[in-house]
């Protein structure tokens, strides 16, 4: 990104029920959201950090919005109309989520807010993802627009927008992490309740990079019924969990993809705290991470550093490397086509019987 002068802000939305959530502009990221447990008192269900610079100044494993490719680019490069494009190498030979400026790591304008809703928007500037040498980065200049909303019903809706002048590639996510037990619980993802109604998932290669989709029944990945999360952490004897070094970090598909309808990925519930999210979205697939160190993130009273398995994050998008395969479901924006993608985090609360 072009160097800004704009400031790193937080921004507080609230609703109604006293839920809340605090959002930074450095990178569109949701820092906190605090809603109730079982007894009606609030936790805050987020890993990250108190103030919006330590997004900047910290270690951050994309908490915001990566882009402007989401997941893994094969070799760093595609090929688009005729034209060969080079990215940041920034994952062994392959670019992550859109290289070393990736819109998590720049900061936004604020374009609209109000009481429950926010927008941040910027311009990505042809050649983002690329170093100016000789990694050529992404075409066009991109307009992005991501608008936060929670509503009354506990619900924060995500809605992107985005416009380039240029041919170009594009796919865009939250990469929040997750943990319903509370961010300073000291209890992992482990025990977490998870359905899914994903029926397939793509199998990844050694270097991480989409291998094969494949039916989730009879591995690790089936979670059509609910099963916690340990069903597929355990299983460190199963290969594709061995690539991810013994969690999840994969895609999921998602069933009836039409492009503009909100379709349940995923149901998750923490039973202690009776706190549960319901995952909507007009995405094609979903990619589900736990990741397997958070080591160098304290808990943000500061008491404690977090460990493996500390969070879950639903990163709903299109499929990895999509550039890269032309059978997969486009991720190409043309001049006068508008990309939207539309994600919802329900948040709901078993009552203590
Ligand atoms: C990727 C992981 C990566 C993580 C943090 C996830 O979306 O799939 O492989 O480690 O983001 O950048």
């Amino acid at each position: 990104m072009t160097e800004t002068q704009l400031e790193i802000q937080k921004i507080t939305l609230s609703n109604q029920h006293g839920m809340s959530v605090d959002l930074t502009n450095f990178g569109a990221t949701i820092m906190s959201i605090n809603v109730p447990d079982k007894y009606g008192t609030l936790g805050d269900v987020v890993i990250g950090y108190n103030q919006p610079e330590d997004y900047r100044d910290k270690d951050n494993p994309s908490m915001g919005v990566p882009g402007r490719y989401a997941g893994r680019i094969g070799g760093g490069s595609f090929h688009l109309e005729g034209v060969d494009y080079t990215l940041d190498q920034n994952n062994g030979r392959n670019c992550l989520h859109g290289g070393n400026n990736s819109l998590y790591k720049t900061t936004w304008n604020i374009e609209a807010l109000s009481p429950q809703s926010v927008t941040f928007g910027c311009i990505s500037p042809e050649g983002d993802g690329g170093n100016g040498i000789d990694r050529t980065g992404f075409p066009g200049n991109l307009d992005v627009r991501v608008t936060y909303t929670l509503n009354d019903n506990n619900a924060i809706t995500i809605r992107y927008e985005a416009e380039t002048d240029k041919p170009t590639v594009l796919n865009l996510t939250n990469h929040t992490y997750f943990n319903l037990a509370g961010e300073a619980s000291g209890r992992n993802v482990t025990d977490l309740i998870v359905t899914m109604p994903a029926k397939e998932y793509l199998a990844v290669d050694a270097e991480m990079l989409p291998h094969e989709i494949v039916p989730v029944a009879g591995t690790p990945f089936d979670f059509t019924t609910p099963k916690p999360l340990s069903h597929a952490l355990a299983h460190t004897d199963d290969p594709q969990i061995n690539i991810a070094g013994g969690g999840i970090d994969h895609t999921f598909l998602i069933p009836d993809y039409d492009g503009t309808t909100l379709r349940l990925a995923a149901h998750a519930e923490d039973l202690e705290s009776g706190r549960s999210m319901d995952v909507y979205t007009t995405e094609l697939s979903m990619q589900v991470y736990t990741p397997n160190s958070l080591a160098t993130i304290p808990t943000k009273d500061g008491t404690k550093q977090h460990g493996r398995h500390d969070a879950i994050c639903f990163e709903t998008q299109h499929l990895p490397d999509s550039p890269n395969h032309p059978e997969y479901p486009t991720t190409i924006l043309k001049p006068g086509e508008r990309y939207t993608s539309e994600t919802m985090y329900q948040f709901s609360v078993q009552a203590a019987r």
